[in-house]
């Protein structure tokens, strides 16, 4: 059967706006986050710290923790936030945030245009990053991208991304999110994946599924998902988001779209859907662009 509730982690500010041409202003970050908050979504993923030059939208990641914490005291620090590696944590450990988040390719094409690393120095730079946070006290979230399809390698054969997986699950992380970071999977191989991990000794309760929507696969994949007992999804409000290193990545499953179908399903997840649409409406409007996804479409018209 389905699993009877879920966690959607929402990645709309910082996978939603890694990815945005316009320069947002930081009050306005603050905002989108206290506002999803206010809609019951937790976590909410804040920043990352990663290089400035390499992600320029998100360089003021230090600022906008400094205004969250002064807006939402201790909660901010409860923000989920990536760290590529040990400057990145040292930034993040200096602020007394409590979660962070690696992120590591299942291919080597990306693991060179993302992180400037090989795929394997990919892990030997994650390495203290995830042993310091752990010894900190912090959580630590592996991301796994390229576990479909990548843009330079094509298909991903399942049992490399079941490697990468392990690679990092070993090295101490707590939870794995399964990146879809182009979009291109169906659910036939969503199902495939998750079993392959299962047999390899994952325990299913520490998957979480990142879905990009660009060939409009998200929701079915997310089905697919739930039947095999997946219960924490990744989704960005309005469907925003992309990664600036992938070509052909599109915005991610939108948290709206995932919570339409879940509420169908009877599954429970604590979100208020209306504040989310409204949000979603409201963020549109600051940057100018409208959002992709047919729920916001449907429900925020009126
Ligand atoms: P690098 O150029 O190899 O860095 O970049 P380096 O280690 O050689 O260091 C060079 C300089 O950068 C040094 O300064 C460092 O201190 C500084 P210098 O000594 O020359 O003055 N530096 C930093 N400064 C601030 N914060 C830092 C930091 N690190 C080094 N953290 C690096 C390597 C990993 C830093 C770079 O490649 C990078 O920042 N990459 C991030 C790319 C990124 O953010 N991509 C998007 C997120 S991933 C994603 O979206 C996928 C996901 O959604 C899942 C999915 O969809 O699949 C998660
Ligand atoms: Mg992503």
């Amino acid at each position: 059967g389905l699993p009877s509730r879920v966690t959607i982690y929402e990645v709309g500010p910082r996978d939603g706006l890694q990815n945005e041409k316009t320069a947002i202003p930081t009050a306005t970050k603050a905002e989108l986050i206290a506002r999803l908050l206010d809609a019951g979504l937790s976590p909410v993923e804040a920043t990352s710290f990663v290089h400035p030059r390499w992600v320029p939208q998100l360089a003021d990641a230090a600022d906008l923790e400094t205004l969250l914490a002064e807006r939402l005291g201790d909660v901010a620090r409860d923000l989920p936030v990536l760290v590529p590696n040990e400057r990145g944590l040292d930034r993040a450990l200096d602020l007394g945030l409590a979660h962070v988040a690696v992120f590591g390719s299942a291919t080597e094409t990306f693991a060179q245009r993302n992180l400037n690393r090989s795929y394997d120095e990919q892990f030997a730079m994650f390495e203290p990053v995830v042993t310091r946070a752990k010894d900190a006290g912090a959580t630590v979230r592996a991301y796994v991208s390229m576990c479909f399809g990548d843009p330079w390698e094509g298909r991903v054969p399942i049992e490399q991304v079941v490697t990468a997986g392990r690679r990092l699950l070993d090295l101490g992380a707590d939870q794995l999110s399964l990146g879809d970071t182009i979009g291109v999977g169906t659910a036939g191989h969503v199902t495939a994946l998750v079993a392959a991990f299962v047999e390899a000794g994952v325990d299913v309760d520490r998957l979480a599924l990142h879905f990009h929507d660009t060939y409009g696969q998200a929701l079915a994949n997310t089905l697919a998902g739930l039947h095999a007992g997946v219960t924490t999804y990744d989704a960005s409000a309005g469907g925003l988001g992309g990664c600036p290193y992938a070509q052909s990545a599109t915005g991610n499953l939108a948290t709206e779209d995932l919570l339409w179908m879940l509420d169908g399903l009877g599954i429970e997840h604590g979100v208020d859907l209306a504040k989310v649409v409204a949000t979603s409406v409201w963020l549109s409007g600051e940057i100018g662009k409208e959002s992709p996804s047919a729920v916001v479409r449907a429900l925020g018209a009126g």
